[in-house]
């Protein structure tokens, strides 16, 4: 059995907590959190001690594996802490509030010797997986260009129950960094990672609730010519799917409502993968969260590193810190 234990007992953390107690090969041994009574309500539910502190938890509970489910500007101290403690680590995205906070933590986990993952659960959703198939084997030809978007809500009462979200010094940044970082994540692991990236943020409408950016435009230029364009917001009236179209030589391939669909010219559409169904008020966190743990144990003991590491994670952090930079949000040094 390989030990897990998980710090920061809030919204996220249950996905994890679950799919880890479903794992036949996986043992919870520990949970954490700063908030004594989030850290006893869940030493409770999952039958685990519980600590409120990271160093203390990692001595005494020493477990094989932490998952870190904090704000954005605690995961790479105390993924740092976990790792020279000798844990493999498995941190919830973005690595890091910043791309400096995240290029120094992918430094450290490279001379490690243990495994960091990044939670970008949705690379595992069987459209993400399809596309990637059209895109290596070419079954419409080339890719020629793409678009994304991600329409979703959140009002004052998201930012009231969880105050680090709407902060640059906690999260780094709001839809982007935040909500929507697995689109760009999919579009750059589709693509490539960009050779040029043009974006501008800005708070539109929940200035008086955030300080962080609630909507975004950005285009890419990919590897081979193929440019993407990208829409965020979450100022919309409700969480609407999640819409990715990429334009290939012989066909067009979309994503909308969890279905893929390929449009061919002479008018036929094939649907080429169906995405599971996740349920629950939080369902627009996808269903591949199970899947993405999964994978990530059987790597522990593999030859093959997990895939999903922090040097990947600094791709889409690096359209996002330069996104902020041309808009004004951060300074010019990148952070
Ligand atoms: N992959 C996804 O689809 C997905 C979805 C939601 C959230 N997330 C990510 O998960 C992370 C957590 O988000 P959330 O919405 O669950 O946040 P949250 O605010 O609901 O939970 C964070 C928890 O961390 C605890 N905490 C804060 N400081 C701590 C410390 N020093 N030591 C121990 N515990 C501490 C808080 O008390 C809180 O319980 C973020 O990185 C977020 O981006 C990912």
């Amino acid at each position: 059995m390989t030990t897990a234990a998980v710090i920061g007992i809030g919204d996220i953390s249950g996905n994890h907590l679950q799919a880890i107690v479903d794992h036949p090969a996986i043992d919870l041994v520990a949970v954490c959190d700063i908030v004594p009574q989030r850290a006893e309500a869940a030493a409770t539910q999952w039958g685990v001690p519980g600590f409120t502190d990271v160093d203390t938890m990692l001595r005494e509970a020493h477990p094989d594996v932490v998952h870190i489910t904090l704000p954005h500007n605690l995961h790479a101290s105390a993924a740092i802490a976990a790792l020279k403690a000798g844990c493999h680590v498995l941190t919830e995205k973005p690595i890091a509030e910043s791309y400096g906070a995240g290029a120094e933590l992918a430094r450290v986990a490279r001379e490690s010797g243990r495994t960091l993952g990044v939670c970008f659960q949705n690379r595992y959703n069987d459209s993400s997986q399809a596309m990637r198939r059209l895109v290596d084997d070419r079954t419409y030809g080339r890719v020629l260009s793409a678009r994304a978007s991600v329409w979703w809500h959140r009002d004052a009462s998201y930012y009231q129950a969880s105050p680090w979200r709407a902060t640059w010094r906690e999260a780094g940044g709001g839809v982007l960094i935040n909500q929507t970082i697995h689109t760009i994540d999919l579009l750059c692991w589709l693509l490539g990672a960009p050779e040029s990236v043009s974006g501008m943020a800005a708070n539109l409408t929940h200035s008086g609730i955030t300080e962080v950016e609630d909507t975004a435009t950005i285009t890419m230029q990919h590897p081979g010519g193929v440019g993407s364009v990208y829409f965020a917001t979450n100022c919309h009236g409700e969480n609407a799917p999640v819409e990715i179209e990429l334009v290939f030589e012989s066909a067009t391939v979309r994503l909308q409502d969890g279905q893929l669909l390929a449009a061919t010219p002479d008018g036929d559409v094939e649907i080429v993968a169906n995405d599971l169904e996740a349920e629950g008020e939080r369902s627009y966190w996808g269903a591949s969260h199970a899947r993405l743990i999964a994978d990530f144990y059987a790597h522990l003991s593999a030859e093959k590193p997990f895939w999903i590491d922090a040097d990947a994670a600094l791709v889409s952090l690096g359209v996002l810190r330069d996104t902020y930079i041309a808009s004004g949000l951060v300074p010019a040094d990148g952070r």
